[in-house]
């Protein structure tokens, strides 16, 4: 049997999968205490987690993991036996425009959680990573655990650093790591900058869904339940210094699923509206998660079209969960963005 976690700490479980994550953990596994740190940036937002605020077995804790004296504190303060590092500036567009944040957070910041764990003896620190550190592929072939780091944006180079920082803490101090990477999720709670709540979003409200370049680039969509489960299984039953690649083996292009949810909606394609590329777009991500089906015993649940039409019904569901989101400083940064 595996060892029992009891105090676990979560960091950035106010954003899109920490949340997802945090409330699968509060209703499968109630008697863990789950200590959740986040910096409530932009994309985090304690209306995701509203229903586990009062509850004994969440702690929310307001706090930047690059606060080294507040991390300490928190490690032995709440005695952490585990930390899950989802923490992170995670929109590649935003690091083209801003890198700065992207290096401090998801680099610096996972680098003081890494030290502070190796000094308060933390057993077990899983890093959520991301298939977006291999780099670009070709018309074949996926992703292997195996396969050399060649990030192309500051997001996936800051990602990519700090999986070489997870390396080298469990090479040099043994620390007891498990890296995992995983393709595109979607879901409940994710921020509308991500392209599928955007295009679900802008379709909606009868706006333009602007498709960068030709809209052939391929991304291997995760239903979020199935990402948050791949994670809790390396987190119990992973070897520690392994990597695991996750994914569901749902290569679509842009287009095919734009197509897709404007079918759902019952909106015209005349909505789409082709733009200007993204620079370094990576044109090919595709996972091959044979390691984490056969080692980690998982495998994912939910098929595309179910999770798009779940996706789509949580939003329709939600108004003002989206309303409250896009009244804010998303105005400025989607003007910015897509010059309207
Ligand atoms: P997100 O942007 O929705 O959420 C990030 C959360 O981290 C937010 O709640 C934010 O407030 C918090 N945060 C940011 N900086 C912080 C800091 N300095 N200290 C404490 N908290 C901070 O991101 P997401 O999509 O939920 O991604 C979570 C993790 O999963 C990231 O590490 C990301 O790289 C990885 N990942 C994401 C995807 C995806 O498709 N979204 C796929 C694979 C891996
Ligand atoms: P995104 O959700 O930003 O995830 P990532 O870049 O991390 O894969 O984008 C998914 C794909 O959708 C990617 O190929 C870029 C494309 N995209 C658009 O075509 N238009 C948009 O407005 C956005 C945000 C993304």
């Amino acid at each position: 049997m595996g060892k029992i976690y009891r105090n676990i700490l979560v960091t950035g479980g106010a954003g899109f999968i920490g949340s997802n994550f945090v409330l699968m953990l509060a209703n499968e596994y109630p008697q863990i205490n789950v200590i959740n740190l986040d910096a409530l940036t932009y994309a985090g937002n304690l209306d995701n987690i509203s229903m586990l605020l009062d509850k004994k077995n969440h702690h929310f804790i307001h706090g930047n993991i690059c606060n080294r004296e507040l991390v300490k504190e928190i490690l032995q303060n709440y005695e952490i036996d585990g930390i899950i590092n989802f923490a992170a500036e995670s929109h590649v567009d935003r690091s083209i425009k801003n890198p700065g944040i992207f290096i401090e957070t998801n680099v610096m910041g996972t680098s003081i959680l890494l030290d502070e764990a190796e000094k308060t003896g933390i057993t077990r620190f899983l890093q959520v990573s991301t298939d977006e550190v291999y780099g670009s592929l070709g018309k074949t072939g996926k992703f292997t655990e195996d396969l050399p780091l060649e990030p192309n944006s500051p997001y996936s180079a800051s990602k990519a650093s700090a999986d070489l920082i997870c390396r080298a803490f469990y090479k040099t101090y043994a620390l007891d790591i498990i890296t995992t990477r995983c393709s595109n999720n979607y879901g409940p709670y994710q921020f509308p900058e991500k392209m599928l709540p955007l295009m679900i979003n802008n379709a909606l409200n009868d706006k333009a869904l602007p498709v960068y370049g030709d809209g052939l680039h391929i991304r291997d969509w995760l239903y979020v339940y199935d990402h948050c489960t791949a994670i809790w299984a390396a987190f119990c039953r992973g070897k520690t210094g392994e990597i695991y690649n996750i994914g569901g083996c749902n290569e679509k292009t842009n287009l095919e699923v734009i197509i897709a949810l404007l079918e759902c909606l019952d909106k015209p394609q005349s909505l789409i509206s082709f733009v200007k590329d993204r620079p370094g777009h990576d044109r090919r991500y595709a996972i091959d998660a044979t390691k984490t089906m056969h080692d980690l015993d998982w495998s994912p649940s939910v098929i595309f079209q179910e999770g798009l039409e779940k996706t789509i019904d949580w939003y329709l569901t939600h108004p003002d969960w989206i309303s409250k989101i896009i009244s804010g400083e998303y105005k400025t940064y989607y003007k910015e963005m897509y010059n309207v």
